[in-house]
């Protein structure tokens, strides 16, 4: 047995991308078709960063006007560079007159899911999609199969792969799944949330010649910190008292404020750019299309930059035959993204401690950290990518 679905657009993953995706396409008139294979209740609650540009605020707000973001999310005028014990602020808002939100991405989901029901979106959970088929026609083929073991076929004009960094519409488009541009890191981050008041108003990244160290928040009661670690490090190998024993180490000056672990994860990151984002009647954003590490803060909002290309590129397309905009699609969302490659690989390099850094290694780093914090100019460069570049609409 068999479903046949017939729609315009059929978007694989109800995350960030495509659910603003299916709402921009809603707005033209253009019908589309979401499928995930998690449930609602795990969409929602898989832990994410959560710094989103102004842009992406901006678009939130403009979208949905029941979004969270202004009441349980922050707005942070600025953030803390500490090395050698001493702390430096970015000031964002005097530097380059931009903030950025602190404000989860599973709440960011939460206002996005309840925004596409409300609005009627077919939206649906529990679907495995496998394969594309005819991905050279005018109508490309998803081949999935529902929560119930039946296979569910949706047939529609464009097919778009937002389905995170392990999807299964990459390799219609890009050759392979592997197909695109790797770096490996080698280390990762160890992250913990508990109980506990904020120990900064802002995020302190810290560097220290034992390694980094991430001060983040999540509530005026619990907090996100960060440090780096091994990646082969198994998250339960550790006590909570050596957890804060090492996060204490990597921010000296500041003495947290600790409290109850009551989550811990170890994030291993990469950098990642898949050859082709978009082949035919089909195309890649977010996370499918590229990966990078947190330290830049990029994920989310590079996500949110592709679908913003990609929807105007779709309406072109679909209502007025006009594929001029969806050809440059590809090169278009690169630029940027190439340019939150660059940062987030830069702020990792800059800020990490390599496992095998010598002396040379460590006075260059720090050298860095100070031609950075102590000229307007190399502030305002971090300001200007950490804030988010404009937005080409
Ligand atoms: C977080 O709060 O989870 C967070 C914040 C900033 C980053 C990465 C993660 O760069």
């Amino acid at each position: 047995m068999s479903t046949l679905i017939r729609t315009r657009v059929t978007i694989v993953g109800a995350g960030p991308a495509g659910l603003i995706l299916s709402h921009l396409l809603a707005e033209e008139g253009i019908e589309s078709v979401v499928i995930d294979q998690r449930s609602r209740a795990e969409i929602e609650s898989t832990i994410r960063a959560g710094i989103l540009e102004q842009c992406t605020v901006e678009l939130l707000t403009r979208i949905d006007v029941n979004t969270r973001v202004h009441t349980v999310g922050q707005r942070h005028d600025g953030i803390e560079l500490r090395f050698e014990g001493e702390g430096h602020r970015i000031d964002f808002q005097k530097l380059v007159g931009r903030s950025v939100w602190l404000y989860p991405q599973h709440e960011v989901l939460k206002d996005l899911l309840a925004l596409r029901m409300d609005a009627g979106q077919d939206l649906r959970f529990g679907i495995t999609a496998h394969r594309v088929e005819d991905a050279d026609s005018l109508t490309p083929r998803v081949i999935a199969t529902g929560a119930d073991g039946h296979e569910v076929v949706i047939v529609s004009d464009f097919v778009v792969g937002a389905d995170g960094s392990r999807s299964i519409i990459r390799p219609a488009v890009s050759g392979s799944a592997q197909s695109g541009y790797f770096r490996a890191y080698p280390f990762a981050w160890f992250g913990v949330l508990c109980d506990a008041p904020p120990s900064s108003d802002e995020l302190i990244y810290s560097n220290s010649a034992s390694g980094f160290a991430l001060i983040s928040q999540r509530s005026p009661e619990v907090q996100r910190m960060y440090f780096q670690c091994d990646p082969e490090i198994d998250a339960h190998s550790l006590s909570d008292e050596d957890i804060w024993a090492t996060l204490q180490a990597r921010v000296p000056g500041t003495t947290l404020k600790e409290g109850k672990i009551f989550q811990r994860d170890v994030l291993r990151f990469r950098s990642f750019v898949a050859t082709e984002l978009r082949r035919g009647r089909l195309a890649l954003v977010g996370d499918a299309a590229h990966t990078v590490p947190p330290t830049g803060a990029k994920g989310m909002n590079l996500a949110v930059a592709d679908v913003r290309l990609l929807s105007r590129a779709l309406t072109a397309l679909l209502l007025r035959d006009d594929d001029a905009l969806i050809d440059s699609y590809a090169e278009r969302a690169l630029q940027r993204i190439w340019k939150a490659q660059h940062f987030s690989w830069w702020m990792t390099s800059m800020l990490h401690t390599g496992a095998d850094a010598d002396g040379f290694d460590r006075r260059r780093q720090l050298g860095e950290l100070r031609s950075v914090v102590e000229s307007e100019a190399g502030r305002a460069y971090l300001s200007e990518a950490y804030t988010g570049w404009p937005i080409e609409d």
